[in-house]
Formats: C-alpha cells, structure tokens, sequence
C-alpha cells in the first residue's frame, strides 16, 4: 500500500496535541523537533510538519493529502478543502480587542480607526458585514505589541488563555470567530481506503475522551 501524508503543525497551540492524538490512534513515529518529516512505522502515513500557515494550501494543492490545522487559518487562506473530522482541541476565538484604558464602546466606534492583524481576509469580511470602514494593518505575528508603539488603535486576533492580551495590556472588545483544530482532506480523497481506517481511530479516540 502507498503511504498518505498528513500536514500537522510544526511547533505551536496545536502541535503537542495533534501529536498526542496521532499516537493515540496507535501510530508509532519518531517526533524529532528537528526533522519535518517522519515516517509512522506501523501505518502507511508520513508526517509533515509544518508552519500552521501553510497547511490548508498543502492539502487543496495534494502535496499533503490530510491535515490537521485550526479552522482560523482555513477560513483566512479561503481553500477549498475537505473537512472530515472536528476534533475538539485548539479550541479559540478571533477577537478584536482594545487597549485597557480605550474608551471604544461598540463596533461603530471602530470606524476610521486602524487594526493590526494577521488575518486581514476574516476581518474585512467581518467589517463589511457590520457596515464599518476601518484600515486594516497586516502583520504576521506579535500584533499584540501593536497598539502600544501606535501603530493601531486595536487588534484582531486569536484568543486562548487570554494571557497574550493580559500581559500586553490589552481587554476583549468583539468575537468574530469561532475556531477549533478540524482533520481536512484534499477534495475527492476522502473515501481512500487509509483516510477511513484512520478516521475510524481518531473517532474511537474521539469518543473515549467523551
Ligand atoms: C495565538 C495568538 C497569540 C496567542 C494567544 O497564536 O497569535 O499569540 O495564540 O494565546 P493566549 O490567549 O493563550 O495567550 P497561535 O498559537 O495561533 O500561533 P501563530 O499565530 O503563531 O500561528
Ligand atoms: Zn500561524
Ligand atoms: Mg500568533
């Protein structure tokens, strides 16, 4: 039998997990930190690992052929891919938050201010959908820090714990998305005869946790 790749996340909220799951599933692999990419040796899959980013655009394109990645990025890289599983880790929400001592009340009162995010394809649809025109500031990571050098009056991104926020003096102003890990595949793939065994594992998994 030819092997299948699966795409997980090299190092961040869902690595540890994905990880956990997939040997959970009773899949036997090395995790070296330093390889991107392993060989399970009791099961025909290798594993890629890879910068969350990048995952939903493997698997539309094939180069893998399932991956586990939050449904975050799925929506902000708008891919057309599969969704086989939702598997209930990873669990977030894209917000919009707001400096502490800002005195911003509802979503009108974004209107001609300026948001840092790295998801600037989900927040123009949200912004559209509520009617307000604001400049959006794209930057790929530590948006947090933003509107403490001024370079924007708020943030649109993903909220965990909430630690990130606290501790750069940020608070909650609006929820635009919801989000969790999902188990994708490329479209048309998913009746391979490998993708349903391990379907069938990450179910029982699943369930056992319930
Ligand atoms: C998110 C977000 C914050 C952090 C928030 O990053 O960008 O940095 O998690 O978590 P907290 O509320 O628990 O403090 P993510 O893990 O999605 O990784 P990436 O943006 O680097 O891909
Ligand atoms: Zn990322
Ligand atoms: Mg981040």
């Amino acid at each position: 039998m030819s092997s299948l790749k699966i795409a997980i996340q090299k190092s961040g909220r869902l690595n540890e997990k994905s990880v956990e799951l997939l040997k959970n599933c009773g899949l036997t692999f090395e995790n070296y930190k330093s390889s991107l990419i392993s060989t399970v040796s009791n099961f025909p899959l290798e594993i890629l690992f890879l910068r969350d980013d990048d995952i939903p655009e493997y698997v539309q394109d094939g180069i893998a052929d399932i991956g586990i990645v939050g449904e975050n990025v799925i929506n902000e890289t708008e891919v057309d891919v599969h969704y086989l599983q939702r598997l209930g880790f990873g669990k977030c929400m894209l917000k919009i938050a707001v400096p502490n001592e800002s005195e911003l009340k509802n979503i009108k009162d974004l209107e001609g201010k300026a948001i840092a995010t790295s998801y600037p394809v989900i927040l123009k649809k949200y912004l559209q959908e509520n009617q307000v025109n604001a400049t959006i500031r794209t930057i790929s990571g530590s948006v947090e820090i933003s509107p403490g050098l001024g370079l924007s009056d708020a943030i649109c991104d993903i909220v965990s714990t909430g630690g990130t926020l606290k501790s750069n003096g940020l608070k909650p102003f609006a929820d635009v998305l919801a989000s969790e890990a999902i188990l994708i595949s490329k479209n048309g793939i998913e009746h391979n005869g490998i993708i349903k065994e391990l379907m069938q594992r990450i179910q029982s998994v699943l369930m056992a946790k319930e």
